[in-house]
């Protein structure tokens, strides 16, 4: 809830202009905010704001984060505890009614997502459409905005029940087509979903399975993948999530605010970075190995080069990142389980993450790994080809999303989502005819 506070911010001007109070309001914890809802009204004048680095765009009970501190909470709960505590789907539980659920409640839940799991068989014509060499993002992009033409029954935001009912639909479905993606592009058929297995154990055999054997999940492995999920199920309002937001607050379906969230979630400065980070490892391999990491770090402090240490850095983080210690430990216990401690991109990476931990450059600038560093190689270990990542990251924040939109949708102050903008271009003029241009 948002408690006005009662200190007022005053902004003055220097040309004598009347002055502006401003309302303050306090979150439960974190950074007051200024309310400049007001200021246009009362002064004619936006404020200016590229990349939202010092903007609230909405209030929200779901998500925390102290950068600085490196914590991350889900409604309240520190990711560590229900990292080691609480399984995916109970996480989204949380993420989507705001408690942890009771045993009978857990039940109910898994059972409601586990009967949503397949989809629609049109939707199999459909993905025959794209090449088989499509990035998988693109693929997925397609596949989630196309859910609103398979399933009408949930495409009005503004009725509870649809929402509801597209909430459970999008965390069902989601392993299903990142799993059929996968299918496709290496020519094998689509596994049906298995209902009676887990959450992530469903989603593994899905993906590794053929009809022609039987596939036995592996605990470790599983486990290593439902924490992938859970890891990545939130993020407060990251660009993918406030692009649902945006994208929602039009009143579009849930489908298709959820699409813009996919296509948001690409970009290798957000969730595509696990990828770029995999490629990035693999480029130094080729290269020379840990021998040329001196060189290549070289090439990162260096502005003119254009090269970045993916998975590291973080808007927000400017401590280590708490999901990747955790993706640490899991990236630790999987190549245990499989045997590759010796694996050289591992190693590889252990060597950049102690030179760049310890390098001016990056402790001046308190760049530490996210958790994109650690997941690309968890995930290229199970056997996920570096393509697929994102779409499991974009599988894992599906419920963020929603949990994020219903919540825009249920806030009465809430409005269609419209920055302004500071013009620094042309001035009205005439248009010439063709020859005088
Ligand atoms: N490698 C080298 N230098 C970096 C890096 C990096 N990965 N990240 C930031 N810097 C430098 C940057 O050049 C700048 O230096 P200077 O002050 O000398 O100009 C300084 O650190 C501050 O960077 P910034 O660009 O102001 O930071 P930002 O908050 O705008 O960017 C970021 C955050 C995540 C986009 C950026 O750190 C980055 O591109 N990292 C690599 C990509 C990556 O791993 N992204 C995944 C983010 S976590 C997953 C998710 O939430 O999606």
């Amino acid at each position: 809830m948002m408690t006005p506070s009662d200190v007022k911010a005053t902004l003055a001007f220097s040309d004598g202009s009347p002055t502006m109070e401003l309302p303050i309001y306090k979150g439960s914890i974190g950074p007051d905010v200024i309310d400049i809802r007001k200021l246009y009204a009362q002064t004619g004048k936006f404020t200016y704001d590229p990349g939202f680095l010092s903007t609230a765009s909405c209030n929200s009970t779901i998500t925390y984060i102290d950068g600085d501190k490196g914590e991350l909470l889900y409604r309240g709960y520190p990711i560590e505890q229900l990292a080691v505590n609480c399984d995916y789907l109970e996480t989204c539980y949380l993420l989507l009614y705001g408690e942890l659920p009771n045993a009978a409640q857990k039940e109910e839940f898994n059972h409601r997502v586990m009967h949503h799991t397949m989809v629609n068989e049109q939707m199999q014509f459909f993905l025959r459409g794209f090449r088989r060499d499509a990035h998988p993002m693109a693929v997925m992009t397609g596949l989630v905005g196309a859910l609103s033409a398979f399933y009408h029954d949930s495409t009005d935001i503004n009725n509870p029940e649809h929402r509801e009912i597209a909430a459970i639909r999008l965390i069902a479905k989601m392993p299903t087509l990142v799993a059929m993606a996968y299918k496709y592009t290496i020519g094998q058929p689509y596994i049906y979903p298995k209902n009676d297995l887990s959450y992530a154990g469903n989603f593994m055999r899905m993906m590794f399975a053929t009809p022609c054997e039987e596939y036995k999940p592996n605990d470790v492995l599983v486990r290593a993948m439902d924490r992938i999920f859970t890891l990545h199920a939130d993020h407060e309002q990251n660009a993918s999530t406030s692009t649902v937001r945006l994208c929602g607050s039009s009143g579009t379906n849930p489908f298709a605010a959820i699409a813009a969230g996919v296509a948001c979630l690409w970009g290798p400065a957000h969730g595509g970075a696990n990828e770029a980070c995999l490629n990035m490892l693999g480029d130094i391999q080729q290269n020379g190995g840990v021998a040329k990491i001196g060189e290549f770090i070289k090439q990162v402090k260096d502005k003119n080069s254009g090269v970045k240490l993916m998975g590291f850095g973080h808007r927000v983080y400017k401590n280590y990142d708490p999901r990747a210690k955790l993706m640490r430990e899991t990236c630790h216990e999987v190549l245990g389980e499989l045997g590759l401690q010796d694996d050289p991109l591992f190693k590889l990476a252990m060597e950049l993450e102690k030179i760049a931990l310890e390098d001016e450059y990056f402790v001046a600038r308190k760049l530490y790994p996210n958790v994109d560093f650690y997941s690309g190689i968890v995930q290229r270990a199970i056997g996920i080809p570096v393509p697929l990542f994102t779409a499991i990251f974009a599988l894992a924040r599906t419920v963020g999303w929603i949990a994020q939109l219903n919540e825009m949708i249920g806030d009465p102050e809430y409005k269609i989502g419209r920055p302004r903008q500071l013009f620094v271009g042309a001035k009205s003029r005439d248009v010439k005819p063709i020859g005088q241009r």
